[in-house]
């Protein structure tokens, strides 16, 4: 760490130069400058998502129950604010969008190097969405290096071993690059912590709200494409809000769900 400089402005600190020079719009449309800035938020808001995903990972693997919740909270309401700003986006009208949308070219929020890292860091592991990045980029190993290591819900697992609960030693040895696969072992130990009722049930709900969330904003964000462009195909190529609803209800931790049904 350097020393602290004591002619530091705002400006230089947060880099505003750059910041409030990267919003180039290509059209005249009035709203493109929004759609602009509200991509730019969700980036950072991603980068800040997987800054604290990982240091939710860190403490979860060491059992600390009040730092991983610290983590955990903050993701979720984080997840939260980016739901809600779809309510801003959603002042544009479909006409409005179409205004500038050609200028869009090709190019979708499908593309987000950082939502596919946040994917994988939450359990999604499918190599085809990594080869979509070019060999040897920088995203590419990065969303190849979260979909390797051990995945939210694994780092929970280790954590309820760290508690001294009986996870399968199948499940916390298993090859990280596979997709998890719900099991009723899992499921069982699952009820005992909350039979418990213990701190570790605190972490179990805080995966559920975070799962919840996700899955809201997938759901927010189709309806939002389908109030925008009905059943029009998207920049990316896909069958637009008829591909996205695939995505939808799909829960990141099935475990977590499945035990509510015995509790
Ligand atoms: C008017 C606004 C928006 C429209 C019409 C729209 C439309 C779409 C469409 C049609 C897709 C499917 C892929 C394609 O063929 O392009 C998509 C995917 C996606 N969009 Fe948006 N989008 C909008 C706003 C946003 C915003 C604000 C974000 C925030 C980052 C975002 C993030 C994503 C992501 C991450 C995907 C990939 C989802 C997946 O594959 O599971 N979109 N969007």
């Amino acid at each position: 760490m350097g020393k602290p400089d004591p002619t530091l402005t705002y400006v230089q600190y947060l880099n505003l130069d750059q910041v409030l020079t990267a919003q180039k719009t290509r059209s005249a449309e009035h709203d493109e400058l929004l759609f602009i800035v509200i991509h730019q938020i969700y980036e950072l808001w991603f980068k800040q998502l997987l800054h604290e995903l990982g240091a939710a990972q860190r403490h979860l693997q060491v059992g600390d129950t009040a730092h991983s919740v610290r983590s955990l909270d903050r993701t979720a309401k984080i997840f939260r604010v980016a739901v809600d700003q779809l309510d801003v986006l959603e002042t544009m009208t479909p006409l409005q969008f179409a205004g500038f949308r050609p200028h869009l070219a090709a190019s979708s929020g499908y593309e987000s190097a950082q939502f596919r890292e946040l994917e994988a860091v939450l359990g999604r592991r499918d190599p085809a969405v990594a080869e979509r990045y070019r060999a040897g980029s920088a995203e590419r190993a990065r969303i190849v290096g979260a979909m390797t290591r051990p995945a939210l819900f694994d780092s929970f697992l280790r954590y309820l071993d760290k508690h001294g609960y009986k996870v399968p030693q199948s499940a916390l040895l298993r090859d990280f690059d596979r997709p998890w696969e719900s099991s009723d072992e899992v499921v069982d130990l699952l009820y005992a912590v909350y039979q418990e009722d213990g701190e570790s049930v605190l972490v179990c709900e805080h995966l559920v709200t975070l799962d919840e969330i996700v899955q809201e904003w997938r759901y927010r964000h189709v309806k939002m494409v389908e109030r925008t462009i009905g059943g029009k195909r998207g920049t990316a190529g896909s069958t637009g809000s008829a591909y996205l609803r695939t995505t939808v209800g799909k829960p990141a931790f099935p475990d977590l769900w499945a035990v509510r049904t015995q509790l």
